[in-house]
């Protein structure tokens, strides 16, 4: 149960936001000054503290410098009869959440309080590296999370994590969609030197390009219609923190010049001021886009992909590194099974085989769901293969069968008809030509229906990734630079 701690002098409005808080489900500490809150913070912790301005002994600055000097990654919510700027601002550089100004509407305070939980949530779930990558910890913080695989392309994975960790520069987290690009992000934060400062994520597809700036740099007030306080962005928010710009090919493009000013100044300007502040953040992105094509579209400023690929995380698809299968399974039975409260730990054998036979093209997300479904539908403590929900090969309908062999039919005809002319020419090595020709034709055709995923046109030529991979490297020797592009969807680190 997630618990907030309530610092007012007002009688009333402790009441009604302990009554508003405790029907939510949360655990609610309240306080009516500053010294005997920071008594209760020193007794134990909280995930998320309000904190009146006004009240008798210690003000609510000045309480919340003393709380940051203790408890630095709990968001607090300044709440203030006196809705200056001035105010809001100094509470923010000393680093409040956020500001409510008195007297609020339910609504935003909800929004308000469920957004710092959220941020709340993301600092302190801590990302653990296998054992053998982890320095010792003494105490293990109380919520974690672990990084599983010990796949070769994994190992490679920690070690990039654990020297990008420390230094302080921007990181650029690719994969596809699914493979863990988030929790690398975490995991960097985690092992940075700025781990007891803030983390933020932001996911640059969910805000509405017409908020963007405004998310990010924060505004004036009055700096458009609607604008009726300053707003403070994510970057200032974040100051000495990490931040994350999930889904970064989505940004705006004229964002991306006021980001890469961000990267090479350390300066930003607030929507509807001139005036530059100096933040410092460290920024990770993430993408399951391939940004050198969208810098060739012209989506994607070339300047800011250098400035950001300095350092590239690239996480292998789950199909690259299927010998961790097992031991993600084995991971996400325990941590299902306890969070469901049921005795299931064992996956039937027949179970196993399914899920290794399949080619799980949602990566790390689609296997987790599959066992949080399995878990939940198991009876007993062993989950049998018909708990398991993975979708099957269709087979194929009479109409599509028939409509196959004409095709076939086809193909085989106009080969008969080309095929012997070819050979009356005698040109050298007509068979390998010939072979090749065709395969090379069969493999770009399946990519291209594939919007080159190489899972799925691995899938529907029914061959081995790995052959496909093969072949396409046989291909791309033969070709000039510029076709190689076409083809290299491999996002593996190597
Ligand atoms: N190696 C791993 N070990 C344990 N859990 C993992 C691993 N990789 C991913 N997960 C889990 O899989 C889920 C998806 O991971 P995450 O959100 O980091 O993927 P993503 O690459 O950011 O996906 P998307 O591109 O769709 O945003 C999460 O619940 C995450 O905890
Ligand atoms: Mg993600």
């Amino acid at each position: 149960m997630e618990e907030i701690l309530l610092i007012d002098d007002d009688e009333g409005l402790v009441h009604f936001l302990s009554r508003f808080f405790e029907r939510k489900g949360y655990a609610v500490t309240a306080c009516a000054d500053g010294p005997c809150a920071i008594e209760k913070i020193g007794e134990k912790s909280f995930d998320l503290i309000l904190l009146d301005y006004k009240m008798p002994e210690l003000n609510g600055l000045d309480t919340l410098s003393a709380i940051k000097d203790v408890e630095v990654k709990t968001p607090v919510i300044l709440m203030t009869a006196y809705g200056t700027t001035e105010l809001a601002i100094e509470a923010m550089k000393r680093g409040a959440y956020d500001y409510l100004v008195k007297p609020f509407e339910r609504k935003d305070l909800s929004r308000i309080v469920n957004e710092a939980l959220q941020v709340n949530r993301q600092m302190k779930e801590v990302v653990r590296l296998p054992a053998a990558t982890e320095p010792s910890e003494k105490s293990p913080p109380a919520s974690t999370l672990q990084i599983i695989g010990n796949s070769r392309k994994m190992q490679e994975i920690y070690k990039l994590i654990g020297q990008v960790a420390e230094k302080d520069v921007p990181v650029l987290i690719t994969g596809e969609s699914g493979t863990g690009k988030e929790l690398a992000a975490k995991a960097i934060y985690h092992h940075s030197r700025r781990k007891e400062k803030p983390f933020m994520a932001v996911n640059c597809a969910a805000i509405p390009e017409s908020l963007f700036e405004s998310e990010l740099f924060g505004h004036e007030r009055g700096a458009f219609t609607g604008a009726d306080r300053t707003y403070i962005g994510k970057i200032e928010r974040c100051h000495g923190g990490t931040l994350l710009l999930d889904e970064i090919g989505e940004m705006p493009t004229a964002l991306q010049a006021k980001l890469l000013r961000m990267l090479q100044e350390n300066e930003i300007e607030r929507l509807g001021s001139s005036q530059s502040i100096k933040v410092d953040v460290r920024i990770l992105a993430a993408t399951n886009k391939d940004l050198e094509k969208a810098v060739e579209a012209g989506t994607f400023r070339k300047d800011l992909y250098w400035r950001l690929n300095v350092i590239s995380l690239n996480l292998p698809p789950l199909m690259d590194r299927s010998e961790d299968i097992p031991e993600l399974v084995d991971y996400f039975l325990k941590r299902f099974a306890a969070e469901y409260d049921r005795s299931v730990c064992y996956m039937a054998e027949a179970a196993m085989n399914k899920i290794l036979a399949y080619s799980w093209p949602g990566n790390v997300r689609e296997l987790e769901n599959c066992i949080r479904r399995a878990v939940l539908l198991s009876s007993g403590d062993v989950v049998a293969e018909g708990n398991l929900m993975i979708p099957q090969a269709a087979p194929p309908c009479p109409a599509s069968a028939e409509r196959h062999e004409q095709l076939i039919n086809g193909l085989k005809s106009k080969l008969e008809e080309i095929i012997p002319e070819i050979l009356r020419l005698s040109v050298q090595d007509a068979h390998a030509n010939i072979i090749e020709m065709v395969e090379d034709t069969l493999i770009t055709k399946a990519l291209e229906e594939c919007d080159n995923n190489q899972v799925q046109a691995a899938k529907m030529l029914g061959i081995s990734r790995n052959t496909l991979r093969h072949r396409l490297k046989k291909q791309s020797d033969k070709q000039p630079p510029e076709a190689e592009e076409e083809t290299k969807t491999d996002p593996s680190i190597d």
